[in-house]
Parts: structure tokens; C-alpha cells; sequence
């Protein structure tokens, strides 16, 4: 079934729509069994018949004879990601990322952020900016130098090669020049990351250092954990951030606890519009009927604005954490849901304490589905009495 053009203003209504009248459906060009409902979602993302690990030697199999070696490697490189690996190596390399997080979002993090982001919006009262690329894409980057405990230029360039990676994974059809620049820039990002386990440092870095020594995993394995944080948070959070000023509003600052604010615009958000994952056996869902290695895709997007389990789910409400689920929902929940929700609860913070909220011009976002993503939004930050009572 077709979604529809995300970069529409009626889009939220759309998905809204869907949840409400259809429970699954087929998505024409990957013959995914597509599931809208959070009932069905939050069932099948802990459903043990479904894994994230795709069979690639049936899919390389299909490619012109020439062309096989160079998406073998990159389909190899991919395979080792946390989010489409399972399993014992899924367990293994979540457990270090989880070990390297640890303190992502402590006191002094924070703090630090409070401070970059106050810089990032000195001076800028009452003149017109672009709310992505002048605050929320630097801001995007020193949440990753801050949490992974890298200097913001190498966030910078570590970004940089994951958007690399990322446009060759986005890419339809062959192309084998962006498969060849992916694997290019994961190798760039293997050597950086060499060189930063050798000179030491972070507790993120020592974490990824891990994987790289140990022999299970290897060097590989620790890159594309690298690459798969890396990619993992700029993208969303920076939709997250767009999301922020297109929802959020003076009375919802006045009149609800941060944390409620933030939560709703994480779910009215919900960057990862879809998780895609593989049967492995033979399953029905719905009226659809898969064999092994069917795709499935769980539209996290349309199940967090489904009325049966979200009354009124277009509105900001103060609700039970469970309703959301952007961040996913078991053996690959989001493990940097944390750093994400500290980062957007400082935006917030720094809004109603300084009495501001950005009033927008004009908005384009990109028409793709998959990630929600923000070409610019323009306009000023305006006085607004925001006080809480
Ligand atoms: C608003 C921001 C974010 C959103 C909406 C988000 C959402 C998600 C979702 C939906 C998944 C599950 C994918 C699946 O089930 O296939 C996921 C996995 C993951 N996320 Fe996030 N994420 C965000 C920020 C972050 C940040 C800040 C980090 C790291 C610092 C991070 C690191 C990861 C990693 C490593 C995984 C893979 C886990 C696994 O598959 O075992 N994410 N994220």
C-alpha cells in the first residue's frame, strides 16, 4: 500500500487515517506484508519467528555476475550492524554499546549541552534563521561528540561517512559507484577508528575497542557498531528537532511537564518511520501468507498515531510512556533512547527558561518515507509567556 508523500502538511492525519482503517497491507515494490496497528507492531517486534538478519545470497545471487563481489562486501559490512543482526553477535555487541553509553546522558553532559546549545542560539532573537541547518544539525553533532566523547570535529567527519554509507543503503536499483563510495567510507571510518583506539580516551571508545580486540567480532564488527550509532542518532534526532517546533507550542510549554512535551514529540515524530524484519519460517500475518525470509515491515510511524491504543493521537497529551514506541520495543530497542530524550528535554528546557518559541515561515521536508528528514525550516524565535504556572 502507498503512504503517501511525507513531505505533505496533512501527512500525521494521513498516517492517523491509515491506522484507523487498515490493519496490514502490501507494499507493492518490496512485496513487504506492511502491519499499522500498535497492537500488531509491539507483538511482532518481540516475535522470535521474525528476525532483523537478511538471507543476501539468494538477493546477490540475482545481480549481474559483475557486480556481485563489490554488494557481497557491502552486504557483509551491513550484516554486522546491531539493527540487522541477531542473536548471540546482536546480544554481544548491543552489551558494549550499552557498556559505552553508560554515562551519555549524566550531569556533566548535560550540562555541557545546556551550554552549546545556549551558544547556538545567542544573539539569534528576532532574526531569520534556518531551525535545521543553523541549530539543529550543529547541535546534532555536538550531541554525539558530547555522548560518545569524540571533539565535534570528529563527530563532524565520522557523521560524514555515515551519511555516505546510509546513501548507498537508501539507494534503489544497483548502483554500484555508491556501493563502492559505502564501502570506501567504511573503510575511512574503520582507520579513524583505529587511530582513536590507539591514542585512548572515552568510555565509548574503550566500549568499541572491545569489540574490535575480541576475537568473535573483530575490527569489522566494532566499525559497524561505530557506524550504526553514528547514523543511529544524527538523523532522527535532527527530525525530532524539526518535529519540536512544528508541534510543540506556547500553551503545551506553559501548561505540561517537560518530559510529557518530549515524549509526544518523539511519538508524533518518529523519525524511523519503519523497522523491516525477515521470517524465519513459514508465517501468516493477516491474510498474508510468507514463506522463510518474507519481509515484513512494522510501521512504527503509523502504529504511534493508531486511535485504538492512542485516543486523539494527533494531539499532546500526557500519556503512558508505553505509547510510544519510536525508539522500538524489544531485543533491539533503541539503546541510545536516553542520550535522545536528555538531548530534546535540554531544547525544552531552554525554550520555557528563556521564554522563547520558534515561530515558522516556511517548512520543506523530504517527500521519501523511510526516515523522516528536514530540508529546512525558517523562521524566528519569538517571545512567548511560557512560564509554568
Ligand atoms: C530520536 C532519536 C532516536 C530514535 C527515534 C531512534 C530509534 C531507534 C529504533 C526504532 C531502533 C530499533 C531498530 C529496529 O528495531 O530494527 C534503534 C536502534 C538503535 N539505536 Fe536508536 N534512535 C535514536 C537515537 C539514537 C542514539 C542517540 C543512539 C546512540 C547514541 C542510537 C543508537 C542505536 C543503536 C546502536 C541501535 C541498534 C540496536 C539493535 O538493533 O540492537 N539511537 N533506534
Amino acid at each position: 500500500m502507498y503512504i503517501g508523500d511525507s513531505s505533505e502538511p496533512d501527512f500525521a492525519a494521513r498516517l492517523c487515517g491509515i491506522a484507523e482503517t487498515t490493519r496490514f497491507g502490501r507494499h507493492e515494490a518490496s512485496d513487504a506484508v506492511q502491519v499499522f496497528r500498535a497492537e500488531d507492531v509491539r507483538e511482532l517486534l518481540r516475535d522470535r519467528r521474525l528476525w532483523s538478519t537478511r538471507d543476501i545470497s539468494e538477493l546477490v545471487a540475482r545481480l549481474p555476475i559483475e557486480v556481485r563481489p563489490v554488494y557481497t562486501r557491502l552486504c557483509e559490512f551491513l550484516g554486522l550492524w546491531p539493527a540487522f543482526s541477531d542473536g548471540p553477535y546482536n546480544r554481544r555487541i548491543r552489551a558494549h554499546l550499552i557498556t559505552g553509553l553508560a554515562g551519555a546522558a549524566a550531569d556533566e553532559v548535560r550540562a555541557a549541552l545546556r551550554r552549546d546549545l545556549s551558544a547556538l542560539l545567542a544573539g539569534r532573537v528576532g532574526t531569520r534563521f534556518d531551525w535545521i541547518a543553523d541549530v539543529s544539525v550543529p547541535y546534532a553533532h555536538l550531541v554525539l561528540a558530547r555522548s560518545i566523547g569524540v571533539s565535534i570535529d570528529e563527530a563532524r567527519r565520522v557523521t560524514e561517512l555515515g551519511e555516505r554509507i546510509m546513501r548507498s543503503i537508501a539507494s534503489t536499483g544497483i548502483d554500484v559507484e555508491r556501493a563502492e563510495q559505502a564501502l570506501a567510507a567504511s573503510k575511512e571510518m574503520r582507520d579513524w577508528l583505529e587511530h582513536a583506539i590507539g591514542v585512548g580516551g572515552s568510555r565509548f571508545i574503550s566500549a568499541v575497542a572491545d569489540i574490535w580486540r575480541d576475537i568473535d567480532s573483530g575490527p569489522q564488527a566494532a566499525t559497524a557498531a561505530l557506524a550504526q550509532v553514528v547514523t543511529g542518532s544524527y538523523q532522527p534526532l535532527i527530525g525530532v528537532m524539526g518535529a519540536l517546533v512544528e508541534i510543540i507550542d506556547a500553551d503545551h510549554l506553559r501548561s505540561l511537564p517537560i518530559p510529557v512535551i518530549r515524549e509526544e514529540a518523539i511519538r508524533l515524530a518518529t523519525p524511523f518511520r519503519y523497522v523491516s524484519r525477515f521470517t524465519r519460517c513459514p508465517m501468516t500475518i493477516g491474510d498474508h501468507e510468507l514463506g522463510a525470509d518474507g519481509r515484513v515491515m512494522l510501521l512504527l510511524a503509523t502504529a504511534n498515531v493508531d486511535p485504538s491504543a492512542v485516543p486523539e493521537p494527533l494531539e499532546v497529551r500526557d500519556r503512558p510512556k508505553r505509547a510510544n514506541l519510536a525508539f522500538g520495543a524489544g531485543p533491539h530497542y533503541c539503546p541510545g533512547a536516553a542520550v535522545a530524550r536528555m538531548a530534546i528535554d535540554i531544547v525544552l528546557e531552554q525554550l520555557r527558561g528563556s521564554g522563547h518559541v520558534f515561530a515558522i515561515g516556511k517548512v520543506t521536508r523530504e517527500p521519501e518515507f523511510s526516515v523522516l528528514q528536514y530540508y529546512s525550516i525558517v523562521g524566528e524565535l519569538t517571545e512567548a509567556s511560557v512560564a509554568a504556572p
